[in-house]
């Protein structure tokens, strides 16, 4: 894989996108928006619909747990679906949906409201009322949406799980959220195959005491089990009286919670992080309106799962918000050949397209004769996010996705972030491999362990000196967690402490090397090497195990496990799969590691802590390092 730090060379705009771009300049109002913080967010505030606007723009006296637009009534719903109602926004296409078999079905703003308003009264009638949390375990099916959209409407909470998760680990998000309901359907399509979910959920429902009542949309019309008076399938649902076209969305406050989002860190178990109404929509809105210069007429991609934060920003509500014609698809993008993405971009005239370094290696793979053969000419901007995207697959996706033409924002941002902290606008001049800029308002720097500013061109911590509205309120009845993993290391300073390792260019530019944590990134996915530990250790043959991550040509990362065995197993390459499934079984397919290597021991500092780094050196070959505080 090339590297990110090889000579940049700079991607000069067009003049065709420049001259149409919503936001013509950068620097200046970037120094407007650092020196007018406020004053610059309450006028994208401005933008939006309120039921009545806020008394402070930002309140920041329990920092780090800020509040934006203090006093502000509102409800997500109220800018991304009622106020379109009123526009001629009103008919235009929110939904185009592909399912892998080749089905598809679209939905107006109209019918957006009316499913989201059918299926917020069958919650209702669940007993589901504002603040309870709603588990949302689904294929990637309209209906997946309209579950996120009802709930946010009538103030409840939403838990989305990636559908590729365990039935452990989705019950395990399920008991740590303390939820009652789950939707789910009774499977999805993946490469031509069905993929069961409603059998997962019932496995998971058996570990959670919690929950009460499922939902399940018939997707695949598999055998499923359903238990009276705890499963009821949706169609049956909407065809009650219950289900009325009409509902109220719910007037919150700015700072309720909208929804929460389960995410790896360091440590122990994944935290789920909590969004809020208010900030969150003025920060997801404004983002993806300036980064993707978003017009009335355009068809936006966003190929993310929406089981993960990327859909949440930017495929569901920054999307919605801004009234744009949204694209889903359910499946592979290789199924049934390579081009079935570009197929889709000329089939439904697609603008914008949104991915992963991951999707982009894989469809590189096959190569350009698979875009060529499809008119992919209505593309204009191109996206990334995830992991850090390697100059030739910027070059590939650039040259024969791109046609040269369409600029490519590489996005920076995490869970945490709500969305885009880094990111190019259409203008900005490109470094492949790089983020480039801040976005306005919010202050970056790279610093050392003391919080030093490093020279330009060196390696640091990345951090974010100060509040924006899209970053998260807290971490889940855990506000400990929040303060400790986030606020902590800089804590006199104040900063936000990203966990990721960065550097910045004599231009400004910013270029993310990747995480400085034990977080790891599989095909942008991102897992813990201590829940991966944990579970291997659960497995009878394992005494200790250390997750490392490792490059990959087309993941990005892999996991590598170093493993101890019990003195009565025996290192073949059986176990060695077996314990591949173990992973599998117990956390999902994602989790699978790339390999696992056998040892007598694992290096550890005297005070116990496992000494991924040196694995992780030594497995690339590179010295030791410091070694004066290993055990002997
Ligand atoms: O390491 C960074 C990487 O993804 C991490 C955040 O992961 P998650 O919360 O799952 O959110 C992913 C989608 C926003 C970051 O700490 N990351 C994200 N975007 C980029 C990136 N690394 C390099 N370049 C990016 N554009």
């Amino acid at each position: 894989m090339e590297k990110n730090d090889a000579k940049p060379k700079w991607y000069e705009p067009s003049r065709e996108v420049t001259e149409q771009a919503n936001v013509k300049e950068y620097d200046q109002l970037y120094r407007y928006s650092i020196e007018n913080r406020e004053a610059f967010w309450a006028e994208q505030a401005n933008q939006l619909s309120w039921y009545k606007k806020w008394d402070k723009v930002l309140d920041d006296q329990q920092a780090p747990f800020y509040n934006w637009f203090v006093g502000g009534r509102t409800n997500i719903i109220l800018n991304a679906i009622d106020r379109h109602l009123k526009s001629a926004t009103r008919n235009k296409l929110a939904v185009i949906w592909e399912g892998e078999p080749g089905d598809s079905r679209t939905f107006s703003y109209h019918a957006l409201n009316r499913e989201v308003s059918q299926f917020a009264n069958i919650l209702k009638s669940m007993g589901v009322r504002k603040g309870d949390v709603v588990t949302i375990y689904m294929p990637q099916i309209p209906e997946q949406l309209f579950a996120m959209l009802a709930c946010a409407k009538i103030g409840a909470v939403h838990s989305v799980v990636y559908g590729g998760f365990s039935h452990e680990a989705l019950a395990d998000r399920i008991n740590d959220a303390n939820s009652r309901v789950v939707i789910t359907a009774d499977g999805g399509y993946r490469r031509g195959k069905v993929v069961e979910m409603k059998s997962v959920v019932n496995k998971a429902m058996e570990l959670s005491p919690t929950m009460e009542i499922c939902i399940t949309v018939k997707r695949t019309g598999i055998d499923v089990y359903m238990e009276n008076d705890r499963d009821y399938w949706l169609h049956d649902l909407k065809s009650l009286p219950i289900a009325s076209n009409k509902c109220e969305t719910e007037e919150m406050d700015a700072s309720d919670m909208l929804f929460l989002l389960y995410t790896s860190g360091s440590t122990g178990r994944p935290k789920a992080l909590v969004h809020t109404h208010g900030g969150y929509s003025v920060y997801t809105a404004t983002t993806h309106r300036m980064v993707f210069d978003i017009k009335p007429e355009d068809r936006y991609w966003c190929a993310a799962d929406p089981g993960w934060i990327t859909g949440h920003s930017y495929i569901v509500y920054g999307p919605l918000i801004n009234g744009s014609t949204i694209m889903l698809y359910e499946g592979a993008p290789n199924h049934p050949y390579p081009d079935r993405w570009w197929k889709m971009v000329e089939k439904y005239g697609i603008n914008i397209l949104y991915t992963s370094p991951t999707a982009i290696r894989g469809l590189m793979r096959f190569g350009d004769s698979w875009p060529n053969r499809n008119d992919i000419s209505s593309l204009r901007l191109l996206g990334s996010v995830g992991e850090p995207i390697n100059a030739e697959a910027w070059s590939w996706f650039h040259r024969a996705v791109g046609r040269g033409n369409c600029p490519i924002m590489d996005t920076w941002w995490q869970t945490e972030t709500g969305g885009f902290i880094i990111a190019p606008l259409p203008i900005t001049p490109l470094k492949p491999g790089s983020a480039t800029k801040p976005f306005f308002g919010n202050e970056l720097a790279i610093v050392d362990d003391a919080g030093k500013e490093v020279p330009d061109g060196e390696e640091g911590n990345l951090v974010i000196k100060s509040p924006w509205p899209g970053l998260a309120k807290s971490v889940f009845n855990d506000p400990q967690r929040f303060v400790d993993t986030y606020w902590s290391k800089y804590k006199e300073q104040g900063w936000y402490h990203t966990g990721d390792s960065a550097k910045k260019d004599e231009d400004g530019y910013y270029w993310i090397i990747g995480r400085n944590d034990d977080v790891i990134k599989v095909s942008g996915y991102r897992l813990g090497s201590a829940e991966i530990e944990g579970i291997m250790a659960t497995h009878p043959a394992i005494v200790e195990a250390a997750a490392i991550a490792l490059p990959h040509q087309l993941k990005g990362n892999a996991i590598h496990i170093t493993a101890v065995l019990k003195s009565t197993y025996k290192p073949t390459k059986e176990l060695e799969h077996e314990l591949m499934v173990h992973m599998e079984e117990h956390l999902g397919k994602i989790a699978r590691p790339e390999a696992i290597v056998f040892a007598e021991a694992l290096p550890k500092t005297r005070s116990g802590k496992i000494m991924r780094r040196l694995l992780k050196s030594r497995a690339l070959g590179l010295p030791d390092g410091d070694l004066s505080t290993m055990e002997e």
